[in-house]
């Protein structure tokens, strides 16, 4: 069984997370999706509420869960049985803080490794920041994020 983590923030999740994911549903077995629980920063949605938009939108995608994890990634990884971490480069200014952060894990955890998908060209510029700006100033997010989120996050700001 190869199963393998995609980790992030995913504040919220946007349709280039979910490009990612399913292409790594085809790659692995078991694709693990975690939601990083991170006290230090204020989220638009708590974990427990990026894992239940991720389960809404890759409900499809059998082979994919979420989880919400605390602390180091690869301990995470090492809990969950998984050898794989999964990142996306939307851009080369994307790779020195993927490439240090890679790095740095296989060191403390050398069975576990990281692999790089390309973000698909359509979605290179897509990112949660900027979702949650554009939603902040009242306009269109429709084209980053699937509906069910577009609908969540325009609750959150209304709210
Ligand atoms: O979506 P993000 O915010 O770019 O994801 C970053 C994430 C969650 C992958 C990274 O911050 C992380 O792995 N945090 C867990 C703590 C950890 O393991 N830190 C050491 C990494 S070198």
């Amino acid at each position: 069984m190869k199963r393998a983590i995609y980790p992030g923030s995913f504040d919220p999740v946007t349709v280039g997370h979910l490009d990612i994911i399913s292409r790594s549903a085809q790659i692995f077995d078991e694709v693990i999706v975690g939601v990083l629980n991170n006290n230090q920063k204020a989220p638009l949605f708590c974990a427990k509420e990026r894992v239940a938009l991720i389960e809404e939108v890759t409900k499809e995608l059998k082979n994919v869960r979420a989880e919400a994890f605390s602390g180091l990634l690869v301990d995470f990884a090492r809990k969950e049985k998984a050898t794989t971490i999964i990142r996306g480069l939307r851009a080369v200014t994307d790779f020195e803080y993927e490439l240090q952060m890679s790095q740095t894990n296989r060191q403390i955890c050398p069975e576990v490794d990281t692999l790089f998908l390309t973000a698909s060209v359509e979605y290179s510029y897509v990112s949660s920041s900027t979702v949650k700006e554009i939603a902040y100033y009242g306009g269109d997010i429709s084209a980053f994020v699937p509906d069910f989120v577009a609908k969540e996050v325009k609750k959150r700001f209304s709210s």
